[in-house]
């Protein structure tokens, strides 16, 4: 059984990378827990809550000599020092801008894992940290703003006069602008948004945005779930936007970033003396550069011209208990990847891509990079259509002449040899048949299985037949019925329950 040491992090770092709930979790894993002392305490964990979940305190070297060491930032220099032998640490690391870091942990048989090298598959999202960590930036973002804006967020019509909404411009739709956008339309701000990847569009509109398509021919696809590098046709367009932009809105919010680069430039100097005083800008990028220019990364500024520039890089920190919370959950469910047995042995398995990916450092010497992931978050929307198209073609007018004259023929023939009620039912269902074809294939494919529970709850209708065999005076019916309306109300209130529930996920504020 394997010792967990839990760090309390350096000053500057408010969460804490395991949380008294998330280490129940570690301790059901098969492991011991140690935590030093007041490490949760700026993200509002006592330390006897930490006792309270099973595991011991310790003081800062009998949590640094366990065999596996779970920090939030990377370790520096003097921390690594005081690893054991042979110890795996589990943190941050930003390993493919800190190869010194790499260098300085490749010794001793040490095995790092860094968080932010998870691969964004489907399958690792639930130990995503810099996913988790955006979405929490994303919301604190607009609370940040909207501090600093001396206005509501939403219109009103008061007695003392109309007040209008104010404007956002979100730059960047990916995971901390769209936790953005939700934040700031959620506080009734109008919000627009901007992205190279057309796909973001529904998702922006889905949770109350405007997508502001920058129209040039050429096409952004991702093969990693991030994105590429824009070209300059559509630097140039996105540039008018921006400034148009500039001029109208209140608040801007960027999170525009393509992996491993600098944060690309898109509010310039000019476009910030546009804006009103009193406007406030949050530039999320700060800290590879910023997406605006004047912004101080971990520095908020004000320009002469009265606009407030937000660098601050620190985001999730200023929400820490539930960064923390999100934070612990995602490096547990890593040690559930990694602990297959629940024996409190951490195993690697290399053979796994996420595995993989996420350790830079293996006794003691480095594996970054991995071999790349290959997925896509974009819907491949040629590589689909290719075939249906081709499909189409395969009937040619000739047969399909044929086949409309067999069905025709088969009509006739059964309408005319069939027993009385046949043909009449047969007319239905083909009526039926024809009319469903049509409707739902009218019906958006998200809506499919809530139109699908709501026939469900139509077809519950034998119900009227059920009932009136129940008054046949036969037992043997009377039962049958009886259990047939059972079973048919079941699926009549069911299906509309289902319905009902599955509807309100589409709509804003449903459970
Ligand atoms: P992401 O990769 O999910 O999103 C970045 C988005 O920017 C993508 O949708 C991409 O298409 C878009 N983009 C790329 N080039 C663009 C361009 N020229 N114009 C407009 N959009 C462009 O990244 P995520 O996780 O949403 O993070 C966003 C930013 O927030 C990053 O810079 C990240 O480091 C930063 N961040 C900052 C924190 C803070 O405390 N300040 C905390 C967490 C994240």
């Amino acid at each position: 059984m394997m010792k967990i040491g839990v760090i309390k992090e350096q000053s500057g770092e408010t969460r804490v990378s395991a949380t008294p709930t998330t280490v129940k979790a570690i301790i059901d894993l098969g492991y011991q827990v140690i935590v030093e002392s007041h490490a949760g305490e700026l993200s509002t964990f006592p330390d006897s809550a930490y006792v309270q979940a099973g595991a011991t305190l310790g003081n800062t070297s009998e949590a640094w000599s366990a065999q596996v060491v779970l920090k939030v930032a990377a370790p520096t220099v003097e921390e690594i020092a005081q690893l054991s032998d042979n110890a795996i640490i589990v943190s941050l690391m930003t390993p493919s801008l800190r190869p010194d870091l790499l260098e300085s942990l490749a010794t001793r048989g040490i095995t790092a894992l860094a968080l932010d090298a998870v691969p964004r598959i489907s399958r690792a999202q639930s130990m995503d940290v810099l996913s988790s960590m955006a979405n929490i930036a994303g919301y604190r973002s607009v609370i940040e703003a909207a501090h600093e804006f001396g206005r509501f967020f939403t219109g009103q019509v008061t007695a003392a006069g109309k007040v209008p909404p104010a404007k956002v411009l979100v730059a960047g739709a990916g995971v901390a602008g769209l936790a953005a956008i939700g934040a700031a339309s959620s506080l009734g701000a109008i919000v627009r948004a901007t992205d190279p990847r057309p796909e973001v569009a529904d998702q922006v509109k889905s949770i109350g945005g405007t997508y502001l398509a920058v129209e040039v021919a050429e096409k952004m696809e991702s093969s990693d779930g991030y994105a590429k590098a824009t070209s300059e046709d559509y630097d140039k367009r996105a540039a008018e936007i921006y400034s148009e932009q500039a001029a109208d809105v209140d608040i801007i919010i960027t999170t525009a970033l393509i992996p491993g680069r600098l944060a690309p430039k898109l509010i310039t100097a000019a476009d910030v003396a546009s804006m009103k005083s009193g406007s406030v800008i949050v530039d999320m990028a700060a800290a590879q550069g910023g997406n605006v220019e004047g912004s101080v990364a971990g520095q908020k500024v004000v320009t002469s011209n009265g606009v407030t520039i937000i660098g601050y890089t620190d985001l999730p920190g200023r929400l820490p208990a539930q960064a923390s919370q999100l934070f612990g959950t995602n490096l547990v469910n890593l040690l559930k990847l990694v602990t297959p047995e629940k024996n409190g042995v951490l195993t690697l398995d290399f053979e796994d891509i996420v595995q993989r990916s996420v350790t830079v450092v293996k006794d003691g010497s480095i594996t970054w990079p991995p071999p790349p992931v290959q997925v896509s978050a974009a819907p491949q929307a040629a590589k689909v259509e290719a075939p249906v198209a081709k499909e189409k073609k395969t009937m040619s007018p000739q047969r399909r002449g044929a086949l409309f004259a067999f069905g025709i023929a088969m009509l006739f023939l059964i309408c005319a040899f069939a027993p009385a009620p046949l043909p009449q039912h047969f007319l239905v269902l083909t009526l039926s048949v024809v009319i469903g074809f049509y409707v739902i294939g009218k019906v958006h494919h998200a809506l499919h299985t809530p139109l699908m529970s709501v026939t469900n709850a139509i077809s519950g209708i034998i119900v009227v037949g059920a009932l009136l065999q129940l008054t046949v005076p036969n037992l043997a019916v009377q039962i049958l019925a009886g259990i047939a309306t059972t079973l048919a109300s079941i699926n009549i209130f069911g299906g509309f329950a289902v319905t009902r529930r599955m509807l309100n996920m589409f709509s804003k504020g449903g459970k």
